[in-house]
């Protein structure tokens, strides 16, 4: 059996054995709807019509190499693009409503209520002078309005539920008293304490522990199971993929170049690039910073894209044909019609081809 199969077995049979799996949790509620979406410079374009959205109670990946434009896709939903990155076309719906349209105080009233996000880089998204337990107290009580001394409590449970030992002394350090790995965990303590609408986690997990880790996938999980909460997941990992996502979206250099709900992605990855990722984890080979490394070669630099298809100097499957840009277009999915796309020119020919 190969590694992707055992990953496979393993989610689904968790899934079966565990109610609060995010899986057929999806309603036809969309939370987030990205449209159309590029993000760049003066100089290069970094996020290239992005189109994604995430219903209630869905997870969607975001997976692809580093420097794929996935933690700016992520920002840009946020509305938190700040020069000199300028949001170039693209429409932003949160509940329906238009992002664009909002004032600025309107919109870090939702940020702060309605969406929350992790980032990569929790000792600086962190407040350096502030106790870790009175940043979270202070979204509780700004939210969801409690006193702060219910709010101080909460926070202590909090740290508690994200496996931080001592919690209540640890409620009382600042965030250079603390590592890295504890650190991200007050900042999901931190987003899951407003019970968002909406979750945007950046690599989240990653720097943690695999115990830890498991921990707070099941943390996220119940949460959204008992919120509803629509949860946007970036991770390399696709072992984590497997065990949290109901769809995948696939980036290469700027745009999305595949999605597909989790299981026709990984039963059926019709671009090179996605199934040059399988076989990475096949091979077991990410870096030590956790980034995947063995596809030949590199991303190309956003000001230097290829003409045509971006993936094209790494593909196996290049031809004159990838000298034109292939479109992001559905192609019949095994288990939900319409909803695997791909941009390659031969995707039809994978997708019939059965491999
Ligand atoms: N503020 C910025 N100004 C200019 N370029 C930027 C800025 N932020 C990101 N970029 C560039 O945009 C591209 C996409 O970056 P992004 O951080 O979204 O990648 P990523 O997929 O999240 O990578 P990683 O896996 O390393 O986190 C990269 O080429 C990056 O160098
Ligand atoms: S369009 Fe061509 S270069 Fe791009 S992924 Fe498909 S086969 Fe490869
Ligand atoms: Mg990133």
């Amino acid at each position: 059996m190969t590694v992707l199969e055992a990953d496979r077995l393993s989610a689904d049979s968790n899934r079966r054995r565990d109610p609060i799996s995010s899986r057929g949790a999806a309603r036809a509620d969309t939370v987030l709807a990205v449209e159309g979406l590029t993000v760049g410079t003066g100089r290069a374009d970094l996020v290239i019509d992005v189109s994604l959205d995430v219903r209630a109670g869905e997870t969607l990946c975001l997976v692809g190499e580093s420097g794929c434009g996935k933690s700016l896709t992520c920002l840009a939903a946020m509305g938190l693009t700040s020069e000199p990155l300028i949001r170039k076309s693209g429409r932003i719906s949160f509940l329906g409503q238009d992002l664009s349209l909002l004032r600025e105080n309107q919109l870090a009233e939702i940020r702060g209520r309605d969406m929350a996000m992790i980032f990569q880089d929790a000792t600086a998204a962190l407040n350096p002078v502030r106790r870790v337990g009175m940043q979270i107290a202070e979204v509780l009580v700004v939210h969801r309005g409690l006193t702060w001394s219910q709010a101080m409590k909460q926070a202590v449970e909090l740290l508690a539920s994200v496996g931080i030992p001592d919690p209540a002394g640890r409620a009382n350090a600042y965030p250079h008293q603390l590592s890295g790995g504890m650190n991200q965990r007050v900042m999901i303590a931190m987003a899951l304490a407003c019970r968002p609408k909406l979750l945007i986690a950046d690599e989240a997990t990653t720097a943690l522990d695999v115990t830890t880790q498991v921990q707070i996938l099941k943390l996220m999980k119940e949460l959204q199971a008992e919120t509803g909460a629509a949860m946007i997941f970036v991770t390399h990992d696709l072992g984590v993929v497997a065990e949290i996502a109901d769809r995948v979206a696939v980036m290469y250099s700027g745009r999305v170049v595949e999605t597909a709900t989790v299981d026709d992605l990984f039963e059926r990855p019709l671009h090179p690039y996605t199934r040059g990722l399988m076989a990475c984890r096949l091979h077991a080979t990410t870096t030590s910073h956790g980034r995947i490394a063995a596809i030949e070669g590199t991303v190309p630099s956003p000001s230097k894209r290829p003409e045509g298809c971006s993936f094209r100097p790494r593909c196996p499957y290049a031809s004159d044909e990838c000298m034109a840009l292939p479109a992001l277009r559905p192609i019949a999915g095994i288990y939900g019609a319409d909803q695997h796309r791909a941009a390659c020119h031969f995707a039809e020919d994978f997708a019939r081809a059965g491999s």
